[in-house]
């Protein structure tokens, strides 16, 4: 089945209190801290775009003027740079402003992703949308966006998709778990019909280890659930809970998409694509991998003298 509907719209809750990163935390939100040079939630964006979203909402609550910022024109700064003949830079920040049409609202209240999705229901309407959830970050060198494979394989199958990839069994308890319906083949092996949906099983009770890491191409039906849904794991409303629901009346897939995602709301996630994207960058790489070399020396040292001693 194709689907001509098409997914222009996109949803970023950013409303977060960034507990895990106190105290940088504290006045600036998490979505701004940037990798390399570029706050996270600009990546985030920056795929919408690139997957064709033309109107996005981000969820905010009253701690993220500063987000808004970013994505605004500011005449002062580049007035500025232009006087001091900074033109690249002129033009980089410029850039920024034009990425999309960004809108944003306000949660009022902290109750849970489930919740903050819902404070989008009149922004989307009756269309299909997207979410990118702002602590994964995705980066993908040799195929398409992440967003826009889920895009894609909605079109063809003209039902709900979450983006899925293989977790390991100890980390299954962090995310939404999908149940494969095991009964139905696709044609495209990285395509699974779903039966079920868990938020943070424990291990012994996960469906499978196909955790959803922060991709989501949904039909407008979800909001009607959303309504109703009941407070779920952690005390919050859930949006896997919501989606499990959705599978009463329609089909939800699952598909495996391609590239690197990092979980860029845990610490170490956060050091490894500084890392990473460090290593991709012309003007850094040559002297941050000649560091990360000397680096794993003294380490390689330290640990000999230490089984020495
Ligand atoms: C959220 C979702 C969860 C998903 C995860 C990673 O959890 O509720 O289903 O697997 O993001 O994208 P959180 O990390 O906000 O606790």
């Amino acid at each position: 089945m194709m689907i001509n509907k098409r997914v222009k719209k996109a949803v970023i809750p950013a409303a977060g209190l960034g507990t895990r990163f106190l105290p940088a935390t504290k006045a600036l939100p998490k979505e701004m801290l940037p990798i390399v040079d570029i706050p996270t939630i600009q990546y985030i964006i920056e795929e919408a775009v690139q997957s064709g979203i033309e109107e996005i909402l981000v969820i905010t609550n009253s701690n993220k003027h500063c987000m808004e910022n970013h994505f605004d024109k500011s005449y002062e700064l580049e007035e500025r740079l232009m006087n001091s003949g900074k033109t690249k830079e002129v033009k980089m920040i410029d850039e920024i402003a034009n990425l999309a049409n960004i809108y944003y609202v306000r949660q009022k209240e902290p109750k849970g992703l489930g919740h903050a999705i819902l404070c989008a229901k009149s922004f989307i309407g009756n269309e299909p949308f997207a979410i990118l959830l702002g602590d994964d970050v995705v980066v993908n060198k040799e195929s398409k966006p992440a967003l826009k494979q889920l895009i894609d394989a909605y079109q063809g199958v003209g039902a709900s998709v979450v983006g899925v990839q293989t977790v390991a069994e100890n980390q299954v308890h962090k995310y939404g778990i999908v149940e494969p319906d095991k009964r139905h083949k696709t044609k495209d092996e990285r395509l699974v019909k779903l039966s079920g949906m868990v938020e943070k099983p424990k291990a012994k009770e996960a469906p499978s280890n196909y955790a959803v890491l922060g991709r989501y191409v949904l039909t407008p039906e979800i909001f009607q659930l959303l309504e109703t849904q009941e407070i779920g794991a952690g005390g919050e409303i859930q949006l896997t809970d919501a989606i499990c629901r959705l599978l009463d009346t329609q089909a939800v897939y699952a598909y495996d998409f391609e590239g690197t995602r990092y979980d860029v709301g845990d610490k170490f996630g956060f050091i490894k694509a500084t890392i990473d994207f460090a290593l991709g960058r012309e003007d850094l790489k040559d002297d941050v991998g000649a560091y990360i070399q000397q680096v794993a020396q003294s380490c390689k040292a330290a640990t000999k003298e230490e089984k020495e001693v």
